[in-house]
């Protein structure tokens, strides 16, 4: 008897939490839609098989051993790309000279596709060769692409700047201006290798699709925009955290979890969460200003000091002399948080954000306004949309203590911040009405081919 073959995708995460956890969350996703899932990984950040039996892991050697590659330059990512290449090949094809031997009645399953993070181009090479269909995953905004792809396709009319031009708008791209260019650029102009990494970012090679950790009705405009330039599928099915059935942490640091027992017992919305993400480094000045304007604000505050996040210290040995002392019950600083958490506790009221993508979204589906603190990337992009056009978060231009202070109390006590507390509420409202079939996800179009299949015959 001839037996159906079960379709198994291989997910092909970039080794760092900001992506990590999506594409887990996508796996989890498509596992829960009948697909087998293997994770091919790196061995820097190597997943945690425990937390997720669901999945197959297949690791490969990245070559990057005894490097420190915790904040990633441009000639780590490049390395990664390369020095994966031959161990994913190798893997696909004994994959295949399986599936081949395989008897015909055997129930084994059968690769459909490969997906991979937009970071971790050379899989296109990889699959091109071996003609086995690839999706890229994209894990940011469609609104940071569209900028990028806007400047990568004329950088000589952005690039060199002056200073006097840093608050001016960005030709074509409300509502960024110079100082949000989302390019590290040196003496206000972006070096040509940083350039041809976003642009081989950018490409999606010979993918049939895209999958976006996005949602249409955020982001419609954009996202048939960038549509238009690729002219493959898009399923932008997000948010991805709330329709993953993921059963344990995508962590990659251990979660202090006692901030939770502290959260129980602040009263609800007081509190102000404070994390500048996974990758992020500030100076100790600004370790500093922060920890004076959470102080002086006079608001009950969550801190995650991840450690290494600051320039030239293991930890948080830069605070002033007694702070947590002096801080007492009303602050508690942590190493790693479990953000989805502490976001969903009735305590939280406000979140001091560097603006990644997850936390972004991770916010919003918790209706918990922001204090955006872009650094670099996609996170000054992200800011400029959550402060100007959602309208959900102040955006915090001066790193100074009474700054901060002051951005702290009216994002808390004040009524402007009661209007960014409403417009989080409805943003968050209109994803959760927005969920539906209205456009084809990857999910409900597998579903569509299957369910008519009968129906047709
Ligand atoms: C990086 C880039 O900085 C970001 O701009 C890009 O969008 C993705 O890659 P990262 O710094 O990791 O992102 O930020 P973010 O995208 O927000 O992801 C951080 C993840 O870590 C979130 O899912 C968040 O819930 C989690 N987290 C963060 C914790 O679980 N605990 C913490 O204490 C802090």
């Amino acid at each position: 008897m001839k037996v159906e073959r079960k379709q198994s995708v291989i997910l092909v995460p970039y080794p760092f939490q900001g992506h990590v956890t999506p594409m887990l969350q996508l796996g989890s996703i498509l596992h829960s839609q009948g697909f087998s899932v293997i994770v091919a990984h790196t061995e820097y950040n190597a997943p945690n098989y425990s937390n997720h039996p669901e999945f197959a892991f297949h690791s490969m050697n990245d070559g990057l051993q005894g490097i420190d590659i915790s904040l990633p330059s441009l000639e780590n990512m490049y390395d990664m790309n390369e020095n994966c290449k031959v161990p994913l090949r190798n893997f696909l094809v004994r994959m295949m000279e399986e599936e081949e031997e395989e008897e015909e009645d055997v129930q084994g399953d059968q690769l459909s596709c490969i997906i991979y993070d937009n970071v971790m181009f050379f899989v296109d090479d990889v699959v091109t060769q071996l003609r086995i269909p690839s999706i890229v995953l994209r894990t940011f905004s469609a609104a940071y692409l569209h900028s990028m792809l806007t400047i990568l396709g004329q950088p000589e009319k952005y690039f060199p700047f002056e200073d006097s031009q840093l608050l001016d708008p960005l030709p074509e791209l409300h509502p960024l201006r110079f100082k949000d260019v989302p390019f590290p650029a040196v003496n206000n102009t972006v070096p040509e290798p940083v350039l041809e990494f976003c642009r081989a970012m950018s490409d999606i090679g010979s993918s049939v699709a895209t999958i976006w950790n996005t949602m249409q009705d955020l982001e419609n405009s954009m996202l048939l925009c960038l549509q238009g330039h690729y002219k493959v599928p898009f399923f932008p099915i997000g948010p991805f955290h709330k329709m993953a059935p993921l059963a344990s942490s995508t962590s990659i640091l251990q979660e202090d979890n006692s901030c939770i027992e502290w959260l129980d017992r602040q009263a609800p919305n007081s509190v102000v969460y404070v994390s500048l993400g996974s990758l992020v480094r500030i100076d100790d000045k600004e370790l500093i200003e922060t920890a004076w304007g959470l102080a002086n604000s006079e608001q009950p505050f969550l801190w995650v000091i991840r450690p290494g996040s600051i320039s030239g210290f293991q930890w948080a040995e830069a605070l002033p002399d007694g702070f947590e002392k002096m801080i007492g019950e009303r602050g508690r600083i942590v190493k790693w948080a479990p953000q989805k958490q502490v976001l969903a506790h009735p305590a939280v009221a406000g979140f001091f954000t560097h603006c990644g993508w997850n936390s972004t979204l991770e916010t919003i589906c918790e209706e918990v306004p922001l204090i955006c603190r872009p650094l670099f990337a996609d996170q000054l992009v992200n800011a400029r949309y959550l402060s100007q056009i959602y309208k959900v978060g102040f955006e915090l231009e001066v790193i100074e203590r009474t700054v901060i202070e002051k951005t702290v109390r009216k994002l808390m006590i004040s009524e402007e911040g009661k209007d960014l507390k409403k417009r989080v509420v409805e943003m968050k409202q209109n994803i959760v009405a927005g969920i539906d079939m209205s456009f084809p996800s990857l999910v409900n179009t597998y579903d569509m081919n299957e369910n008519c299949k009968a129906p047709l015959r």
